[in-house]
């Protein structure tokens, strides 16, 4: 988001009012989200939520008729600030996922209601490579590297969902495999085989460790 806010910054200092809403905003109601609005949202959930993680922020589609009756309305092409504009958004706070809708137009929150149902929202960047990180620094890991023979440097890890047991209740982990680098560009190509940790993303830490080399 840091490129998003320097756009802000900058662009009103070269361009008139006008350049700069028709840049913000978008020139149809059906238009994905603006980096404006991009900010607007994450600046509205994280006021009514301290410590929340996004997994999903999209255009809410307006209905049709809405889309028409805007359309028809306007008066000047691609002048469509008096469309209604919402944002759905899927955020996790307190180990809980919230389906959020914003009224962009009004700056506000329209609803906020815990999911409660099965699964579990997308997963974000920054939680895959915290988790991935996860390993390298687990002491039975690091002595499973070290009984393979090789370098901890040049090993690198990911994060695989662990699939979907139909209604069954599974908390939210992850499974993490790890590669050997070791100066290939396609560590996909070298697993580094029996070795898997598995890691709750809600205390982000190894819950579940099996290395199945013996000796
Ligand atoms: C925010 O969440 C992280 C990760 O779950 C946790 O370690 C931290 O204590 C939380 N902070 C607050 C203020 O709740
Ligand atoms: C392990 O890998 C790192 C990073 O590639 C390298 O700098 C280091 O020399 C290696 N250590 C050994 C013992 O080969």
């Amino acid at each position: 988001m840091g490129g998003y806010q320097s756009f802000g910054i900058i662009i009103p200092i070269f361009l008139t009012s006008f350049h700069i809403l028709t840049l913000v905003s978008a020139t149809h109601p059906l238009d994905p989200l603006t980096p404006f609005e991009l900010t607007q949202v994450q600046t509205l959930v994280k006021k009514s939520h301290k410590n929340v993680t996004f997994h999903y922020v999209g255009l809410d589609d307006p209905p049709k008729s809405e889309v028409q009756s805007c359309l028809s309305s306007q008066n000047r092409p691609n002048n469509f600030l008096n469309c209604p504009r919402r944002a759905f958004v899927i955020a996790r706070t307190n180990s809980r996922s919230h389906e959020i809708t914003i009224d962009l137009s009004k700056n506000s929150i329209l609803n906020d209601k815990v999911y409660n149902g099965n699964g579990y929202p997308m997963l974000n960047n920054e939680e895959q490579t915290e988790a991935s990180e996860l390993p390298l620094k687990y002491p039975p890991f690091k002595a499973s590297i070290a009984k393979r023979g090789l370098n901890i440097s040049e090993v690198m890890c990911e994060a695989f969902t662990i699939g979907w047991y139909g209604e069954m209740n599974t908390k939210r982990v992850v499974a993490i495999m790890c590669y050997y680098i070791d100066g290939t560009v396609n560590f996909y190509m070298r697993p580094i085989d029996g070795v898997m940790a598995t890691v709750d993303l809600d205390e982000m830490k190894i819950v579940d460790y099996r290395d199945r080399l013996i000796s």
